[in-house]
């Protein structure tokens, strides 16, 4: 049945209508179906749209899921069967590699399955650890994180209703951690969206100080708000930014995050049917976007505050060529140079199994006035 059913899923998605948005709106519908099924049809989809690459189009889409199904449990049992070259010309359309480096690695961690990583209230991580079961930290370099190995539906613990953990990708982790706000700072969130880093550098600022948290989208807004309430976190403001000069305050920050909307191929391990919808268009029009988005968002930096921008995509436009660009129309600040960190990082998700992610960072001259 299940299978019958990711086909829906399948023949209902397409470029306006993602696989993870429509499979949202059928379970929606479908009240009946069991939380295993769910799971299944999840999957199924998910594996087809992984191994898409490999299948023949002119087949019948039941024998193309069946197809897939079976590289995928080929893959499981042994990738080094795989060979290296193929993986990378058949796992992504042919145009990412004018875009980004397309490497055997990257390849085969696309075509393994994500992992769930999340994100535990300060210093509760080994409590949770261990009442959670199945779930490892980790490491030192994320002490809050945990990679969770276990079945259970973990909207639906007590503890992530009571707010004492998030489900929050690593790479994601990694770009608050790197905002490293402290306690009574004011900080802006300008794509806030629904909050995931949101709410993490509230944490990491012990809840004090100020976060001004902005989006164009009303809607991501709202779930942010209702995110915040669950985790107790009061030092957000909400404010409402379309990304033009009507910045929504005159405020100097200390820090200003610019997580920006993005082509999204850092997700594609999660997202695979992604990889089928987005084209070479959509990296050129994002990286203007990001371009002036963190131009408009640097001036509200004060003098000697910090600015970070991040992308969870590794195409090179929307990377190192939006900080060029930075760098030639915005002298006025400095690539940050920290320990692991000379003015950015990039993670794969073959580093660690998570989404792959791009970060770079300024501090505004301390003798700086506004930029123009
Ligand atoms: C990468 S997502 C943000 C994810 C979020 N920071 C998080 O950690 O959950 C990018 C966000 O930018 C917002 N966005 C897109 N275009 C924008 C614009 N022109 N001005 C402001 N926000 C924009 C989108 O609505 C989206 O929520």
């Amino acid at each position: 049945m299940s299978r019958s059913l990711a086909a829906r899923i399948i023949e209902a998605s397409g470029p306006d209508h993602p696989a993870d948005a429509c499979l949202r709106e059928f379970f929606r519908s479908e009240k009946g179906l069991l939380p295993c099924d769910k799971a299944s049809i999840s999957k199924t989809v998910f594996t087809y749209f992984r191994w898409k690459g490999w299948l023949d189009p002119q087949a019948a889409l039941p024998d193309q899921i069946r197809q897939a199904r079976q590289m995928a449990d080929a893959f499981e049992q042994d990738p080094g069967k795989f060979d290296p070259q193929e993986l990378s010309s058949r796992a992504v359309p042919g145009w990412v590699s004018e875009e980004m480096e397309v490497t055997p690695d990257w390849a085969r961690a696309l075509q393994t399955e994500p992992r769930l990583w999340l994100r535990a209230k300060s210093g509760t991580a080994p409590a949770l650890a261990s009442r959670l079961g199945r779930a490892r930290p980790a490491g030192p370099d994320f002490p809050d994180a945990l990679l969770y190995l276990g079945g259970e539906d973990l909207f639906h613990d007590k503890d992530f209703r009571e707010g004492q953990f998030e489900i929050q990708d690593l790479a994601s982790q990694a770009v608050s951690i790197q905002c490293a706000p402290r306690p009574g700072e004011k900080w802006w969130d300008t794509c806030a969206g629904e909050g995931g880093k949101t709410l993490h550098l509230s944490e990491l600022m012990q809840n004090r100080g100020l976060i001004w948290a902005s989006d164009r989208s009303e809607r991501r807004l709202a779930r942010l708000k209702a995110r915040a309430a669950r985790a107790r976190v009061f030092n957000v403001r909400l404010a409402h930014w379309e990304g033009t000069q009507r910045v929504p305050t005159r405020t100097l920050f200390d820090g200003v995050l610019v997580d920006a909307p993005c082509s999204g191929i850092g997700t594609w391990q999660r997202n695979p049917h992604a990889r089928w919808t987005t084209s070479r268009e959509d990296v050129r029009e994002l990286a203007l976007i990001q371009q002036k988005l963190l131009c408009l968002a640097a001036q509200q930096v004060k003098p000697g505050g910090k600015l970070i921008y991040s992308v969870c995509t590794l195409t090179r436009a929307e990377t190192m060529g939006v900080v060029g660009n930075f760098n030639l129309l915005m002298p006025g600040f400095v690539p940050l140079d920290e320990p692991g960190f000379k003015e950015c990082r990039t993670i794969l998700p073959q580093q660690y199994g998570c989404n792959g992610m791009f970060i770079a960072g300024w501090r505004r001259d301390a003798g700086s006035g506004k930029v123009n």
